[in-house]
C-alpha cells in the first residue's frame, strides 16, 4: 500500500502537484512522543496554535509514548509522507535514541528535517524535603545516600535521562532512574516527594520553582537566564563545564514533497517570530533558536553534528534497555 503511495506521490510531486498547491485541505498531525503536560508538548501547543493561522488547518496534538519517545517517533516514520503526519522530537529522541535501541528506523535518512525549534537549558531540582540549599550541600547529600537516589526520566535515551547520564559523570553522583512517559508526570512525583531530583527541561519545571514547590539548584547555561536570574550556572555553583541545551525539532517522513516541507517550515519560523510566541517561550527559560538556522538543511546538518557528537558518551554509558 506504502510503495503504490509513495509511487502516487512521486508522480504527483514530479507534476508539482495539486497535492502540494492544496496542502493543506484538512488538519495535520503532530506525534509528541512524550506524555501530555510536558516540555515537548507544552512547546508543540504553542507552535501549532500560531502555525494554524499560516496553514489555514487546525494541527492536532497525539501524544504517542513509550520507550524514550522511540514509539511515537517509530509512528511518524512509517506514516504517509504528504506532509499530514509530523513528528516532535529533540535532541533525545532524533539523536541519543540512534545510540540506545534497536530502532527498526534511520533517523537521518527515514526523517525529512522541517525547522530547528527554541532550545532548553537543563536545571538540576529536586524534592523539597532534600535538606540542601545550594549545589553543593546536593551533591553532598546524594553522595551520603545509603542507596542510589531516585531521579525521574522520561525514559532511557530522552532527554532528562541522557542529562541524567551527563550528570553522573561530572558529579562522580550514581542515580537511580524511575522512568516516566514524560517529565511531566515525573515532574508531578518530584512536587509529592516520591522521588529525589530531576535533571529537567527548564521550561517544565520552572513554574513548580517559582511556586515554590520544588528546589532548583543551577542551569546548564554558561549565563543565567534573564526570566531566572536568581538561579545559578553550574559554572557559579560548582560543577563548572556542566553545559547542555535540549534542542527540539520537527521532521516529517522521508519523501515528504519539498514545497510541502517549504510551506511547513514557513509556517514555524512564522511562529518563532510571532513576537506573542516568543514571549511566552522565553519566559519559560526556552531560547530561540539563531536566525540563520532555521532552514530544514539546518537542522540537517545540526542533527548529524549532535549524533558525532553523543553517541560516543552514550555508547560508552552502556545503557540497558528491555
Ligand atoms: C517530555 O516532554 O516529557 C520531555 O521532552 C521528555 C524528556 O526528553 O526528558
Amino acid at each position: 500500500m506504502r510503495k503504490i503511495v509513495l509511487a502516487a506521490l512521486a508522480v504527483l510531486a514530479a507534476g508539482g502537484s495539486a497535492l502540494s498547491e492544496n496542502f493543506p485541505s484538512h488538519p495535520i498531525t503532530i506525534i509528541v512522543p512524550f506524555s501530555a503536560g510536558g516540555p515537548s508538548d507544552a512547546m508543540a501547543r504553542v507552535l501549532a496554535e500560531r502555525m494554524k493561522a499560516t496553514l489555514g488547518e487546525a494541527l492536532l496534538i497525539e501524544n504517542v509514548t513509550g520507550a524514550g519517545g522511540s514509539i511515537g517517533v517509530g509512528r511518524a516514520v512509517r506514516s504517509l509522507p504528504d506532509g499530514y503526519t509530523i513528528s516532535f522530537g529533540h535532541l533525545g529522541t532524533h539523536v541519543a535514541n540512534g545510540a540506545i535501541y534497536k530502532l527498526g528506523y534511520d533517523l537521518v535518512t527515514d526523517l525529512e528535517p522541517v525547522v530547528l525549534l527554541p532550545s532548553n537549558p537543563m536545571i538540576i531540582v529536586s524534592k523539597n524535603a532534600v535538606p540542601a540549599k545550594s549545589l553543593k550541600e546536593l551533591l553532598a547529600w546524594l553522595k551520603s545516600r545509603p542507596a542510589p537516589p531516585t531521579a525521574g526520566t522520561a525514559g532511557a535515551g530522552s532527554g532528562s535521562h541522557i542529562a541524567g547520564l551527563y550528570f553522573e559523570n561530572v558529579s562522580g553522583v550514581k542515580l537511580q532512574y524511575v522512568p516516566y512517559r514524560g517529565t511531566g508526570p515525573a515532574l508531578n512525583d518530584l512536587v509529592a516527594g516520591q522521588i529525589d531530583v530531576i535533571v529537567d527541561q527548564t521550561s517544565n519545571s520552572i513554574n513548580q520553582v517559582r511556586g515554590g514547590n520544588i528546589r532548583a539548584y543551577a542551569i546548564t547555561a554558561d549565563k543565567r537566564l534573564d526570566s531566572a536570574p536568581e538561579i545559578p550556572t553550574t559554572d557559579e555553583a560548582g560543577l563548572p563545564g556542566f553545559h547542555m541545551t535540549l534542542w527540539s525539532g520537527l521532521w516529517v517522513p522521508k519523501d515528504t514533497p519539498k514545497d510541502i516541507v517549504a510551506k511547513l517550515n514557513a509556517a514555524a519560523v512564522g511562529a518563532l517570530n510571532d513576537p506573542a510566541v516568543r514571549k511566552q517561550l522565553e519566559n519559560l527559560g526556552l531560547q530561540m533558536p539563531p536566525s540563520d538556522q532555521l532552514s530544514p538543511q539546518a537542522l540537517g546538518v545540526w542533527q548529524k553534528a549532535e549524533i558525532a557528537k553523543w553517541w560516543p558518551m552514550i555508547k560508552a554509558a552502556n545503557v540497558k534497555v528491555d
